[in-house]
């Protein structure tokens, strides 16, 4: 008898980290509020403890790391055996979860699947320099890899984490969801990015559980 059942949404999961944003998306799965297949983690890093994390819950992972980051030909090579094994997993959706790394349009055309980022500060929707905050107040937009830094060193009311979509601009692309963290006066970076990454963690659940009925629907 030919099965009728759905192939669930398949998501490729990119990771350089502790992967604790991983983390909340197996265990949003495990606990039935994720209808998806995480089918593959790769990272860029042998020593990302996201490896770990899903090697503990069965899930593919492997490392490809980045030698020679700053030549341009070890990069693409690097950017192609990245794309190439991610299409081999065949996921509707790859999700840059604390990847270091940008990628570049080759990549992004070679690669099958769209692809969107978790990002730990506000990011406006017009690809803009600032954003307009909940409060009234007016915030830049922090793009980069120290912007937990940068948003205590500008001394922002305000900061927060946004997940788009990913296009050839870095930090940039369509907004899908945005939160954000107000900034306590004795924050430190480590205490302001433990708030951010909660807010992180539901907030990835949340737009890969959208894309997920949206892609089923
Ligand atoms: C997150 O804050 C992400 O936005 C940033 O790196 C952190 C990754 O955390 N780019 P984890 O590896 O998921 O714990």
């Amino acid at each position: 008898m030919m099965s009728t059942a759905t192939q669930l949404y398949r998501i490729a999961i990119l990771i350089s980290g502790s992967g604790s944003n991983l983390q909340a998306l197996i265990d949003a799965r495990a606990a039935g509020q994720l209808p998806v297949e995480i089918a593959l983690v790769l990272s860029d890093r042998p020593d990302a403890y996201g490896i770990q994390r899903a090697l503990n819950n069965k899930i593919p992972a492997v490392c490809i790391p980045l030698v020679r980051p700053h030549d341009p030909d070890t990069r693409a090579a690097w950017e192609i055996r990245l794309a190439d094994l991610i299409n081999l997993f065949a996921p509707d959706l790859v999700v840059l979860s604390g990847f270091m790394r940008v990628l570049s349009p080759a990549f992004l055309a070679r690669c099958q699947a769209p692809a969107i980022n978790q990002h730990p500060a506000l990011l406006p929707d017009d690809g803009g320099e600032v954003v307009y905050t909940s409060n009234g107040s007016v915030v830049p937009a922090l793009r980069g890899a120290h912007v937990v830094t940068d948003a205590l060193r500008l001394g922002l009311p305000i900061t927060g984490c946004t997940v788009h979509r990913v296009t050839s601009r870095v930090d940039d692309g369509p907004i899908l969801a945005r939160t954000e963290v107000v900034i306590l006066a004795d924050d430190t970076e480590a205490s302001l990015h433990t708030r951010i990454k909660e807010e992180e963690q539901r907030l990835v659940v949340e737009v890969v559980r959208q894309l997920s009925i949206a892609h089923s629907a």
